[in-house]
């Protein structure tokens, strides 16, 4: 039977290194099922979070060999198994414990984003008409599984921080869910523009590539998104619209 090395972090929010367990693989395992075998024979301490092993509860979320994905989804026939795979926490969220980071944040500014908020019903049955294509369009963003590793991978978040200014690509995409909702007649780009920091991104699509819904989220939510906050604040024939208002604001 053959044997493969995972290099996995071990520690918490005061430290932490890598450790190596070695361990048996056999056709049609992943990585998540290495960590399991580790954690159940050689490391019953190891902290890991999981919950469907199916791709669908976003719970497994990691970085293998400096990648950030799902453990359930990726197969060790993907990986070379030569040299230890490393598998390590999310990066840009804090640490609980080994491979269990504190997500918290994420939830917090969900909280915070406009909810829907639909027009009233427009056939006698009190039920409402939609074209088929404005559903189609907003569908794909109903696909996220909230792993957040997109959130993860966004330099604004990873490398600059900007945990206060700024919502981050599966934020968008949630923001874009809504704001391209048929039914929904709120209006979320003031906020879009202020205080979630959507002009932040500079639509580098890290985010895009490493989505395991393969939802497009850089050119289907983040730049529509863009392209309205643009309109209301910078077209110059809205602002004028919005002068004769009586709104100077933006
Ligand atoms: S495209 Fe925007 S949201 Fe996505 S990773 Fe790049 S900066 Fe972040
Ligand atoms: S948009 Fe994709 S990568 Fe981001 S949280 Fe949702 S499923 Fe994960
Ligand atoms: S365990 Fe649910 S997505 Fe991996």
């Amino acid at each position: 039977m053959a044997k493969a090395t995972f290099r996995i972090w071990r520690g918490d929010a005061k430290g932490g290194r890598f450790e190596d367990y070695t361990t048996e693989v056999v056709p049609g395992m992943v990585v998540l099922d290495a960590i399991h075998e580790i954690q159940a024979t050689q490391a019953n301490d190891l902290a890991v979070r999981w919950n469907c092993k199916a791709g669908k509860c976003g719970s497994c979320s990691a970085e293998i060999n400096g990648l950030p994905r799902l453990m359930c989804m990726t197969r060790l026939s993907q990986l070379s198994l030569d040299k230890p795979v490393t598998v390590e926490p999310m990066r840009s969220f804090p640490l609980i414990k080994d491979l269990a980071t504190d997500l918290s944040w994420n939830f917090r500014l969900k909280g915070s984003i406009k909810p829907f908020k639909p027009r009233p019903p427009d056939a006698p049955d009190g039920t409402w008409r939609m074209d088929q294509a404005d559903v189609d369009r907003v569908q794909e963003f109903r696909k996220c599984i909230e792993c957040f590793l997109c959130q993860d991978v966004c330099h604004v978040l990873r490398d600059h921080q900007l945990f206060d200014e700024f919502i981050g690509p599966r934020f968008l995409v949630h923001a874009a869910s809504l704001e391209m909702h048929p039914l929904d007649i709120e209006d979320r780009r003031e906020e879009l523009r202020k205080a979630q920091g959507i002009g932040y991104c500079n639509i580098t699509k890290c985010c895009t590539k490493v989505c395991p819904e393969e939802i497009k989220i850089t050119d289907n939510a983040i730049i529509p998104l863009k392209e309205r906050v643009v309109d209301q604040f910078y077209d110059p024939l809205a602002r004028l619209l919005r002068v004769f208002r009586g709104n100077r604001s933006g």
